[in-house]
C-alpha cells in the first residue's frame, strides 16, 4: 500500500500535468460545497480533471461520483478548486475524505478555502446567511491523520490554535464588507450523518459552543494545518437545525436554500480570492 505522501505526490504530478499549473505558481485553492459548483464555470482559462482520473482519489460510489479538480485564473489570480468532495458518510474514512486537501497541499496552495452547508444552531442565525467558520469542533470520532504520521508532510501532533487563519478571516471579513454583505461568524461542529441531528443533539451541540453543525470539512481543515495550509471556512446556512426548527428538516430544503443563496455566495467568493491571495505568502510545492 502506498503512503499517502505518495499517493498525495503521484496525484499532484498527475494534476499538475493535465492542467498544466505552472510550478512556481502558488494557488488560492476552493472546496466547492452544494450548490456552489458553478464558481469553477466561472475561472477564465478553466481546465479541469476527473476525480476518476486523479491516483488516489476512490472509485466511484454508487451513486457516482460528479467531482473535479479544476485550474483558472479569477482576476488575475491563480485558483484550484474542488467542484465536489467527498464525504465519510458515504463509506470513506476520515483519510480518504481529506485526501484531495491534501492534493492542494502538495500542489502548493497557499490558501484553502472550504465551503458548506450547515444547520444554525445559533437561534439568531436565519437561513441563507452566510457564516464565517472560527473554529470548528471534531464531534466525528474520527481524524484523517491516525496511522503512522508521514513526517515530509507535518507533525505528529499538530498544534489548531491557528487552523482558522487570522489574516484569511481579515480577508474575508473584507470581502464581505466590499460586496455588501452581511457575513456571520461561529463554531462549526461536524457530525458524521448521514441522518441529520435529533433536537438533543442539537441542543448538545449548543451547549458545547457550536453555531452550526454539518456533514464536511473538519477533515479537510485538520490535512491542512498538519501541512501548514491556511484556511478560510465559510458556511450557508441552509437552515435551522433539528428542533430550534419545529417543522422536518429535508435534503430538498437545503439543496433550495443553498441555490438561493448561490449568487450571492459567489460573490463572496470573487471577492475573497484576490485578497486571499495578498493576505497569505505563496507556498512551495512539494509535486
Ligand atoms: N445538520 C447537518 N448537516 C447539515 C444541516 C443540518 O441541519 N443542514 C445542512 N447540512
Amino acid at each position: 500500500m502506498p503512503s499517502w505522501t505518495e499517493l498525495a505526490l503521484e496525484c499532484a504530478r498527475v494534476a499538475r500535468a493535465g492542467l498544466r499549473i505552472p510550478q512556481e505558481e502558488s494557488p488560492v485553492a476552493v472546496v466547492l460545497g452544494s450548490g456552489l459548483g458553478a464558481f469553477a464555470e466561472q475561472l477564465e482559462g478553466a481546465r479541469g480533471l476527473p476525480f476518476s482520473e486523479l491516483p488516489g482519489f476512490p472509485r466511484a460510489t454508487v451513486q457516482g461520483h460528479k467531482g473535479r479538480l479544476v485550474y483558472g485564473m479569477l482576476s488575475n489570480a491563480p485558483v484550484l478548486a474542488l467542484q465536489g468532495r467527498l464525504h465519510g458518510y458515504e463509506g470513506h474514512d476520515a483519510a480518504t475524505v481529506a485526501f484531495p486537501a491534501r492534493v492542494l497541499a502538495t500542489l502548493g496552495a497557499r490558501a484553502l478555502v472550504v465551503t458548506n452547508a450547515a444547520g444554525g444552531t445559533n437561534p439568531s442565525f436565519a437561513p441563507g446567511e452566510l457564516m464565517r467558520i472560527t473554529d470548528h469542533i471534531n464531534f466525528t470520532g474520527k481524524n484523517p491523520l491516525l496511522g503512522p504520521n508521514e513526517d515530509q508532510l507535518g507533525p505528529r501532533f499538530p498544534d489548531l490554535t491557528h487552523a482558522y487563519d487570522a489574516r484569511l478571516a481579515e480577508a474575508l471579513e473584507e470581502a464581505a464588507r466590499a460586496s455588501n454583505q452581511k457575513l456571520r461568524a461561529g463554531v462549526y461542529l461536524m457530525m458524521n450523518g448521514p441522518s441529520y441531528e435529533t433536537p438533543a443533539e442539537v441542543r448538545m451541540a449548543r451547549a458545547m459552543g457550536a453555531d452550526a453543525v454539518g456533514m464536511s470539512t473538519v477533515p479537510e481543515v485538520i490535512v491542512a494545518a498538519h501541512m501548514g495550509l491556511p484556511v478560510c471556512g465559510i458556511s450557508c446556512i441552509t437552515n435551522l437545525a433539528a428542533g430550534i426548527s419545529q417543522h422536518p428538516l429535508t435534503h430538498q430544503e437545503v439543496i433550495e436554500v443553498a441555490k438561493a443563496v448561490e449568487g450571492k455566495f459567489l460573490d463572496l467568493l470573487r471577492a475573497l480570492v484576490p485578497r486571499a491571495l495578498a493576505a497569505v505568502p505563496p507556498r512551495r510545492a512539494l509535486a
